[in-house]
């Protein structure tokens, strides 16, 4: 008979949330082993943020999350603090910036945050076992986990394997496939900041307009973020669209100020005044990016006189600029995803400690919660607030 290796606690998944558990658990002396089937650990994070990994944001708070149960983030997020997080970064000598909105990134590179929890687990005496598939997983009064790399018992049993986004970088549904087998609800799942894509045949394609970039206030499902937005091959992204695709749903309708914080009519009477010989589309410039604003130009008011336009006109056109709807066709989905929606449903956990209620032993931690960030730093600190609260308890 092989032999069965016995640990305290199994992580599954080598992730932002699998290692900071681990690192937590270890610190408590418990024995922790890691299993992860990709060939690297943290991925995701080595990616992150332009490869500058936007760690965390100062402004970490419970309202800047997605989930059925708004409060279920709330303890965690307090037991591990994003002070918390940088107090770690800086013990280890990782120079960071805030670049904008709270948002903290590495000066250097992503690898000091892996390279970083990676010391963390080995002083604690994580055992990490990469390019390991799990096959089967039993409980009786342990757990018993099957994989391509032997097999091994523990009293706890933590999934940390994410969610559905890139699956071309190992993500899987592996996690929501657990949940099923110990009758731990799922929510549903859908791609979150992700950007919109409009139908070929729609007239209010854009491809004409790609790489064209402008700042914008966007709204959609009562949210509202003001920040750039980019027109794409396939549709529309930049930062304020991509906030906006977590609270879409198909069908939805998203509005665009495209002068946000300005009276988009008394400007243009302005720059109407001052140039009355200009064409509309040259007085639009001075508002918006020269390929936008000849785009949004009426096709009735092309090369006319901007002195020649009627007042109706101009607030018709300043109602479009500054009121303009779209229904996005879908998603780009989970192939460009950052994060899933939706997933372990956080009534069947512990809010402090992440265990499930019906399974002891059985946790659940970061991505795979019904839980989700907005951009901005927000999806890491949620990793390593679930996985260090976990980390206390398994
Ligand atoms: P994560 O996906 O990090 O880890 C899961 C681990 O489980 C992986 O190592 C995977 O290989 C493993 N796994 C999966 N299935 C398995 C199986 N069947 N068997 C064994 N192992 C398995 N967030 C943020 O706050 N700031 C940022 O800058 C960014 N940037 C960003 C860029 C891009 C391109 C993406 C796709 C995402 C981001 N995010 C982000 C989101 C962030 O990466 C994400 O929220 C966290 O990585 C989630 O951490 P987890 O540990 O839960 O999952």
């Amino acid at each position: 008979m092989s032999e069965v290796s016995r640990f305290d606690v199994i992580v599954i998944g080598a992730g932002a949330a699998g290692l900071m558990c681990a690192l937590s658990a270890g610190g408590r002396g418990r024995r922790v082993l890691v299993i992860d089937h990709a060939e690297k650990a943290g991925k995701k994070i080595l990616i992150s943020g332009g490869g500058r990994c936007n760690f965390t944001n100062l402004h970490t708070a419970p309202d800047r999350f997605i989930s059925a149960n708004r409060h279920f983030c709330i303890s965690a997020l307090k037991r591990h603090t994003q002070h918390d997080f940088v107090a770690l970064v800086r013990r280890h000598g990782i120079a960071f910036h805030e670049k904008k909105l709270g948002q903290l990134f590495c000066d250097d590179s992503a690898r000091d945050i892996v390279g970083m929890l990676l010391k963390e687990c080995d002083e604690a005496g994580v055992v990490i076992q990469l390019d390991t598939g799990v096959t089967r997983i039993e409980r009786d009064e342990a757990f018993h986990i099957g994989t391509t790399r032997g097999a091994f018992e523990s009293e706890s049993l933590v999934v940390a394997t994410g969610g559905l986004s890139i699956p071309k970088m190992g993500a899987t549904g592996f996690g929501y496939r657990v949940a099923a087998q110990f009758g731990v609800k799922v929510l549903p799942t859908r791609a979150g900041l992700v950007p919109f894509t409009f139908a070929d045949a729609d007239p209010r394609n854009f491809k004409d307009l790609a790489g064209v970039a402008c700042e914008a206030r966007v709204r959609c499902g009562g949210a509202s973020f003001d920040e750039a937005i980019l027109f794409t091959h396939r549709g529309l992204s930049g930062p304020a669209i991509l906030q906006v695709s977590s609270f879409w749903n198909d069908g939805d309708g998203v509005e665009i100020d495209m002068l946000p914080g300005t009276d988009a009519l008394a400007r243009l009477r302005e720059l109407v005044a001052e140039r009355p010989k200009a064409e509309v589309k040259t007085v639009l410039a001075d508002l918006l990016p020269r390929r936008l604003a000849q785009r949004v130009t009426p096709p009735a008011l092309e090369g006319r006189p901007a002195g020649s336009v009627a007042e109706r006109d101009w607030r018709a056109l300043a109602d479009d600029l500054q009121r303009w709807r779209i229904t996005p066709a879908g998603t780009e989905g989970y192939r460009t995803a950052e994060v899933t929606l939706g997933g372990v449903d956080t009534s069947e956990l512990s809010s402090k400690t992440m265990e499930a209620r019906k399974v002891p032993g059985l946790f659940f931690i970061g991505e795979v919660v019904d839980v989700t960030g907005w951009l901005g730093g927000y999806n890491f600190q949620w990793a390593w607030s679930s996985g260090f609260c976990a980390g206390q308890f398994a």
